[in-house]
């Protein structure tokens, strides 16, 4: 019979974002010497660093008596230790010391291990718990080509995910929006009775969407990669110039925005600072109109209006509602038969 204790555990993980990689966090936020608490989809994980560099996450929960393992230490083995008790854990959860208890089976007292990676400047996990995932991350090659110039910003907004990431998927909002920015570029083109068509290509990795305004092929196309990246490609003949948006769910309320520009020209670091400012533009002018949509989850396709150039972001909803939305991690076991007590 399954045991639920004061809080409800075990109870089911990830809801509404379960059996995905994702992003979480950049992975320069994870110092060698001391664990990191970040929140991701309603779940606080810990990463620390393993003796070999490379970063382990743990559900943020001492399986003991459940302290948050992200305020305690990282040991110089690589582990993670519980500030209550000093249990310590490894990159997969097994318990390696517990105090005062030299007889305790430690096998049964393990806490719960996320597959983790770092690729391309970010710390990736799984979002089920267990040791392997069943794929990798799929990442798009301007995160990792050796020859571009990279720029990271991170930054919190009080909306949805599922908004946020409508929004970047959203090309009609570009003239209106940004009319300061990257929307000036098609400012010329837009008249009263000015025609947008959008066109949603169905890829491996999501989709590619091509949008064109009076029958012109608009400055950029958009891919998104499951289940929560944009990727705009500003085309500049023979060059790289991209901009990657990560909509990272925080908790129902909250989406953590990471924003990674790449390009192959002007690679100067120098530049940097200048071209994560123009990012940060971007995104600012994004942000109040993302914040104030009610309700604050994109609801069921029928619930709200829609016209023929919303073709991408009815794909992303077909695909939240259908996939995401339905899915959950059960717990890993039941907390109630690990014990080591007498
Ligand atoms: S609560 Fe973590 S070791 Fe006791
Ligand atoms: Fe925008």
């Amino acid at each position: 019979m399954q045991a639920l204790g004061w809080a409800g555990y075990p109870r089911a993980m990830f809801e509404s974002f379960a059996d995905v990689w994702t992003p979480v966090t950049l992975a320069r936020n994870l110092k060698p010497d001391r664990p990191l608490g970040v929140m991701l989809a309603g779940e606080r994980l810990v990463f620390f660093r393993r003796k070999d560099g490379t970063p382990a996450a743990l559900i943020d929960r001492c399986p003991h008596r459940g302290a948050q393992l992200s305020i305690g230490k990282r040991t110089k083995e690589g582990c993670v230790e519980c500030p209550f008790h000093a249990w310590t854990f490894d990159g997969d959860g097994q318990v390696t010391h517990v105090p005062l208890n030299p007889e305790a089976k430690k096998e049964r007292l393990s806490a719960t291990a996320l597959p983790t990676r770092e690729i391309g400047g970010l710390l990736w996990v799984y979002t089920h718990a267990g040791a392997t995932a069943p794929s990798e991350p799929i990442v798009p090659d301007g995160l990792t080509m050796q020859e571009a110039a990279r720029t990271y910003l991170e930054v919190e907004w009080a909306a949805h995910w599922t908004r946020a990431m409508e929004n970047m998927l959203d090309n009609p909002h570009v003239p209106f929006v940004h009319k300061k920015t990257i929307g000036r570029f098609v400012q010329p083109y837009l008249h009263y009775d000015t025609s947008m068509e959008v066109d949603w290509e169905p890829t491996d990795y999501g989709g590619r969407v091509v949008s064109r305004i009076a029958n012109v092929r608009d400055m950029a196309s958009l891919d998104f990669f499951k289940p929560n990246m944009m990727v705009l490609n500003i085309p500049m003949p023979g060059k790289v110039f991209r901009m990657h948006a990560l909509c990272v769910p925080v908790d129902q309320k909250k989406v953590r925005m990471i924003v990674i520009g790449a390009r192959t020209f002007a690679t100067f670091s120098w530049l940097n600072p200048l071209f994560n400012w123009s990012n940060q533009r971007i995104v600012n002018e994004d942000q109040a109109v993302v914040e104030s949509s009610d309700p604050v989850e994109v609801p069921p396709a029928s619930h709200e209006v829609s016209v023929r150039t919303d073709k991408a972001t009815l794909q992303f909803r077909k695909y939240y509602y259908e996939t995401l939305k339905p899915s959950t991690t059960p717990p890993k076991r039941q907390l109630s038969v690990a014990t080591d007590a007498a």
